[in-house]
């Protein structure tokens, strides 16, 4: 831990700003602005079922997950060409960079793409060169985790793998995400494995809508190195023992959770729990397009509603680098700029 002098809170959300940080759980799909819907739509010749931009953004209101993933796969629709993929990784680094985020581990659904006839090659290559790109022009680094759609069989998940194979090198990490409850995380055991076999890195969604029993068997039988979301891990205090004990990481998402009606609010979040119990929580976006913020909106909102410190801000950046698939000496460098943003912020 570094040693900080004391910051007032009003100061509070520009050192929040500030800090270099790490995003690990960020759908690239979910970050498709709806003006890039319609820019898209509007270049590939489709037709949406929305007047305008101002009448989708109204669509945006969630009871759970699953209304949600409904008008997230719709939105995904218009992305056909490499150069869309490009454009969307693109917009989302830009606006990241602006967060101050330095590094980020991104998720994409190819599943959601090929059903439509785009091919892989076009997914992949779209968002590899925009990372390669983001690195050159914004001088952050980004890897891509692809994610199998839990609400699909174990038998696709394998068939997706089989075309993603030929890009492997573009790939650091293996997901697992869509409708949670009735797909526990056993259902891809097999393929998992596999992807374990392979050197892939493993994360899975876990405990998001779901229960403990989920965060168990994606630890147990999936052996993921992180679970993103995980809140539903506070009912369950041999677990949180587990995940502190193994410094398992949550990537934990608070306007993410307030929008699909995990809590009802954000001072209800179960943040300073997981926080207590010395788990390594990150915070994170999600789907910010789609959840009314990005990262550094989660900060500040969170830590508003929570009275959090700069104690609990320096924790949280510093695991971000932690939990991440970084090298060693990589991690270390951002957690000495971390240290150094902190100690001559005033
Ligand atoms: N896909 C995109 N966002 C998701 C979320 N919050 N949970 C599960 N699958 C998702
Ligand atoms: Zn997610």
């Amino acid at each position: 831990m570094t040693r900080f002098r004391p910051i007032s809170p009003q100061r509070l959300p520009e050192l929040l700003r500030r800090m270099p940080k790490a995003e690990l759980h960020i759908h690239i799909e979910g970050s498709l602005e709806p003006e890039l819907i319609f820019a898209m739509a509007r270049r590939n010749g489709l037709n949406l079922p929305y007047a305008d931009v101002d009448s989708l953004r109204r669509a945006y209101a969630f009871g759970n997950l699953q209304s949600f993933l409904d008008i997230y796969y719709a939105g995904a629709g218009v992305l056909q060409t490499e150069q869309d993929f490009y454009d969307m990784a693109k917009a989302y680094f830009v606006r990241a960079a602006a967060d101050n985020v330095v590094h980020v581990e991104l998720f994409f659904d190819p599943q959601t793409h090929t059903a439509r006839g785009v091919g892989m090659a076009t997914v992949i290559n779209g968002l590899h060169r925009a990372c390669v790109d983001a690195f050159v022009e914004l001088g952050l680094t980004a890897a891509l985790i692809m994610c199998f759609l839990r609400h699909l069989s174990e038998q696709e998940a394998f068939e997706t793998l089989e075309q993603a194979l030929p890009f492997q090198d573009k790939i650091i990490g293996i997901g697992l995400d869509s409708g949670e409850v009735g797909n526990p995380p056993e259902k891809f055991a097999k393929v998992f494995a596999r992807c374990k076999a392979l050197g892939f890195h493993l994360v899975a969604h876990a405990g998001e809508e779901g229960p403990p029993a989920y965060i168990w068997t994606a630890l147990d039988v999936l052996h993921v190195e992180r679970i993103d979301h995980g809140v539903q891990a506070v009912h369950d205090a041999a677990l949180l023992q587990r995940l502190a004990q193994g410094r398992i990481a949550l990537t934990v998402c608070p306007l993410s959770n307030l929008k699909l009606c995990v809590y009802p609010d954000l001072a209800s979040h179960r943040l300073p729990t997981l926080l207590d119990a010395g788990v390594v929580v990150t915070l994170n976006s999600d789907d910010p397009a789609y959840f009314g913020g990005y990262l550094n909106d989660n900060f500040v909102q969170t830590f508003s509603a929570l009275n959090l410190d700069a104690e609990a801000a320096y924790v949280l950046a510093r695991n971000s680098f932690e939990a991440s698939f970084l090298e060693t000496g990589t991690r270390r460098d951002l957690m000495a700029r971390l240290d150094q943003t902190f100690e001559t912020f005033d």
